[in-house]
């Protein structure tokens, strides 16, 4: 097929287009580069430097979908900067959408995320469960998501959304290098390469069994492979909702023994107060897509996730 990946060259985007790139597809990169590396374009795919917002003349060469990662995408940030994230998240959509409408491109398969869900009633959460979202972050992406029913009942678009979970480790070179980076295994494994001091642990207050907050984590490799499936499974008129997780939550302080296990390093860990808006427990059901599109984690062990990784971030510093 010949594909759109928007933000092809962030850290999910990247792993998505190479897999693609391998599959055969004949794959384009629109990325404006405002958090990605031009370098993570991986190998046989173009690239074209741009914003979603003015894609039209791309799309008029002809495509037969877009796979949409372009977006901002930290909590605390929308937070603080909550037009940003509109704008970005659903202005920029709306307007990939209608141009994809104008070009006649018939398929989306576009990123949502847990934080479409805020705080869960229950855990593993499903895809029928309640959507509060407690951030801007969250809000903006379930808008997509409400938008992309809205195309395809109307103009028989084939969207899938993929609701994802923590998602960590690295697929060959292609690991997570953000300028501002605060997710909790990138964090970490940079405490063990001596790039910072110690690891802040936001709360140890939280109702779970060591009192520090629950994730479920998931391979970046094992969620590409759900875009491949996912693209394959689109229907016209139909929006598909999805979540993805491997079902199985680990403590922030489990997080952080398994990385001192996998490098063999010291952690100095320094407790600090909760960070507002993180719920205690996500913990994904993915039982939806297992079922429906016969989607299978290859990786879904803590260790392998964090092991993967190591060696990516090791190999981006030449050690
Ligand atoms: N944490 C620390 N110290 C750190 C970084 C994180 O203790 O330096 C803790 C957080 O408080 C949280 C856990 O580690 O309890 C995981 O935090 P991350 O920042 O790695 O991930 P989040 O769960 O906050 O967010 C991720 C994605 C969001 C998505 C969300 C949905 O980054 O985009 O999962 O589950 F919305």
């Amino acid at each position: 097929m010949r594909l759109l990946v928007t933000g092809g060259a962030g850290y999910i985007g990247s792993v998505v287009a190479a897999q693609l790139v391998e599959e055969g597809h004949d794959v384009t990169v629109l990325d404006d580069l405002s958090t990605g590396h031009a370098d993570a374009v991986p190998e046989g795919a173009r690239f074209v430097r741009g914003s979603i917002t003015d894609a039209g003349g791309l799309l008029a060469e002809g495509f037969d979908a877009v796979l949409h990662f372009a977006a901002k995408s930290l909590v605390g940030e929308s937070v603080e900067r909550p037009g940003e994230y509109w704008a970005c998240n659903l202005g920029g959509t709306l307007a990939l959408l209608e141009a994809m409408r104008a070009a006649g491109v018939p398929r989306i398969v576009f990123s949502s995320t847990a934080a479409v869900y805020g705080e869960p009633e229950r855990v593993p959460i499903e895809e029928t469960d309640p959507t509060r979202p407690a951030s801007p972050y969250g809000a903006s992406k379930l808008a997509v998501d409400t938008a992309l029913t809205a195309f395809a009942g109307l103009y028989g678009l084939a969207a899938v959304s993929l609701r994802y979970f923590n998602v960590a480790g690295a697929y060959g070179r292609f690991c997570e290098r953000h300028a501002v980076e605060t997710h909790l295994i990138p964090n970490v494994l940079k405490v063990a390469l001596g790039e910072r001091e110690s690891v802040s642990l936001f709360g140890t207050d939280y109702p779970t069994e060591d009192g520090t907050c629950v994730r479920d984590y998931l391979h970046v490799a094992d969620l590409a492979r759900a875009h491949l499936l996912a693209l394959r499974a689109c229907t016209p008129g139909t929006h598909r909702i999805y979540n993805l997780g491997n079902g199985t939550g680990f403590s922030v302080k489990e997080v952080i023994d398994v990385c001192r296990e996998v490098t063999g390093r010291p952690i100095p860990v320094v407790v600090g107060p909760r960070r507002p808006g993180d719920p205690a427990v996500l913990v994904a059901s993915a039982e939806k897509i297992k079922r429906e599109l016969g989607w299978k984690p290859e990786r879904p062990g803590l260790h392998e996730i964090v092991a993967d990784a190591w060696e990516a971030m090791l190999r981006l510093r030449g050690a």
